[in-house]
């Protein structure tokens, strides 16, 4: 599978996550706002750290695309991680990102996210893009409204949880046709 494209936004750079990022990934991976509103455990130690982007690096053996580190340009920093997940080619994947807590309200999920839609389904040709949020998580169901995709419903208990409990999820999603409506529109930013 190819390396992940280089995208360059306003004010980040969005390139595959390496394992020289796990120090600036386990700074935001440690903590509890982070994984937990994600469904993962936060990371107990930098090797944890470097073990889980060694299993991001490989999940392109299992046909996915794989996950970017966003990198904030001013500071040459990794700041966050964004990716599309569930990938079925020529079909569909699930918008999934974090931000490390410094960086929150400055609208940069918006940002990367944009850009990673316009790849799914200008150069991955996707037919719908998919992201779901635990009911409680305010910030990131904030995200996928005002990256205006269209609110599909709460899913009752469809997410077993690490901590092993079983999750409601809100369910988003944008299809291609919406996308391109935007494009011709001059609405898609
Ligand atoms: C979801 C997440 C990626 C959003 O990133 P972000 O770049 O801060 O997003 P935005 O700047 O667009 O902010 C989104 C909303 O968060 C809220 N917010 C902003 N700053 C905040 C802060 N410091 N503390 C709490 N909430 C904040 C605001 O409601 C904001 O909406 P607004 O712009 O309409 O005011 C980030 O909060 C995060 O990493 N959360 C933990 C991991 C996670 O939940 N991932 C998604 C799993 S579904």
């Amino acid at each position: 599978m190819e390396k992940l494209p280089i995208i360059i936004t306003e004010r980040l750079l969005l390139r595959e996550i390496e394992e020289g990022d796990a120090f600036d990934m386990f700074e935001f991976a440690r903590l509890s706002t982070i994984g937990p509103n994600a469904g993962w455990r936060p990371h107990a130690s930098l090797s944890e750290t470097r073990e889980v982007i060694k299993l991001f690096r490989n999940k392109k053996k299992y046909g996915q695309l794989g996950v970017f580190a966003i990198v904030w340009k001013e500071n040459n920093k990794m700041i966050g991680t964004i990716e599309l997940h569930s990938y079925v080619r020529n079909h569909k994947a699930e918008l999934g990102y974090t931000v490390s807590p410094k960086y929150w309200g400055r609208g940069i999920a918006v940002e990367a996210s944009k850009y990673i839609i316009s790849w799914g389904f200008e150069k991955l040709n996707m037919k719908r893009i998919e992201c779901t949020a635990f009911p409680e998580n305010f910030q990131s169901r904030r995200v996928c409204e005002k990256l205006g995709f269209t609110y599909e419903g709460l899913r009752k208990k469809v997410y077993l949880n690490y901590d092993g409990s079983v999750r409601d999820l809100e369910s988003f999603a944008i299809t291609d046709d919406e996308y391109w409506d935007r494009i011709y529109k001059n609405t898609w930013w």
